[in-house]
């Protein structure tokens, strides 16, 4: 896995040691597949889409692609995904992990899958997607919101927040990035929204229902010192399709969930 290693240490959250490690630059999504989406329009334009998505319920998960993922279901496409996240924290049996925007929980799930006996959890604010968990993570789901955890202080190995945080605005997304600090001082892994150019913000502008704060990664890197967070970190960056000039026109949408480096 390419690591972009950045000048700040933090303690790694376990009370017993003192061992401290650097914040990484790291793509632990990159095993997500790659889709193509295709609307006939930028569907984040219509405002009744975006106020649809932002109820977080069964449109947003189970209902059209205009209004949030068209059909969210368990496909074992975390599996990879979980084992480069117990790989990269060296997570073993007995230890316990937070999934902040779990959603139905597929990857608390193939966490405790890949790992047997990891103690996982998630937290999501959709009373939907936790009611209609899958099955093994059916107990461990937790209704909240991303900026006030309800766990103690350094309970947790590993906290990781994957295309979550981006949907609070500033203020609060300051206050989830210091909760994630909180519950696993420097061992955490939040991926976001991010764009590089004005080409990239158009298109992303035109998808996306729910983002509230979308940064490029420079000021991505500010707003986590402006917090005090010392987890790693990744982009999610929607690809424009090259052979696609005209978003509108072409009807061709964003890779999202591509995680591109800056
Ligand atoms: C793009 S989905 C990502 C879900 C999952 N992490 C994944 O990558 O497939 C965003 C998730 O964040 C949740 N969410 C939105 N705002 C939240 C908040 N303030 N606190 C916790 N979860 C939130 C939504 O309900 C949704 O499950």
């Amino acid at each position: 896995m390419q690591k972009q290693r950045r000048a700040v240490s933090a303690t790694t959250g376990n009370p017993n040691s003192r061992q401290t490690r650097e914040m990484v630059e790291i793509n632990l999504m990159r095993h997500y597949p790659r889709t193509q989406r295709k609307l006939t329009r930028p569907r984040a334009l219509d405002p009744i889409n975006a106020a649809a998505a932002l109820r977080f319920g069964r449109e947003y998960f189970d209902g059209s692609r205009e209004q949030g993922y068209g059909g969210y279901r368990y496909d074992g496409r975390w599996i990879p995904i979980a084992l480069d996240i117990v790989e990269h924290f060296g997570l073993k049996a007995g230890q316990r992990v937070l999934d902040v925007g779990c959603a139905k929980g597929f990857l608390v799930k193939d966490l405790m899958d890949v790992c047997p006996g990891l103690e996982v959890f998630g937290l999501d604010i959709s009373e939907y997607a936790i009611t209609n968990c899958v099955p093994e993570a059916k107990g461990r789901l937790v209704l909240g919101s991303a900026d006030a955890l309800p766990f103690g202080s350094g309970s947790f190995a590993a906290v990781v927040s994957i295309n979550t945080l981006h949907n609070l605005e500033r203020s609060r997304l300051i206050t989830a990035l210091q909760e994630t600090e909180r519950l696993s001082p420097g061992r955490s892994y939040v991926q976001v929204d991010a764009y590089h150019n004005d080409a990239e913000r158009d298109f992303f502008l035109g998808w996306c229902l729910t983002a509230k704060t979308f940064l490029k990664p420079a000021d991505w890197r500010a707003l986590f010192a402006e917090a005090g967070y010392h987890g790693d970190y990744h982009w999610t960056v929607l690809e424009m399709d090259p052979s696609v000039n005209d978003f509108g026109a072409s009807g061709a949408g964003p890779n999202n969930n591509q995680a591109e480096r800056e």
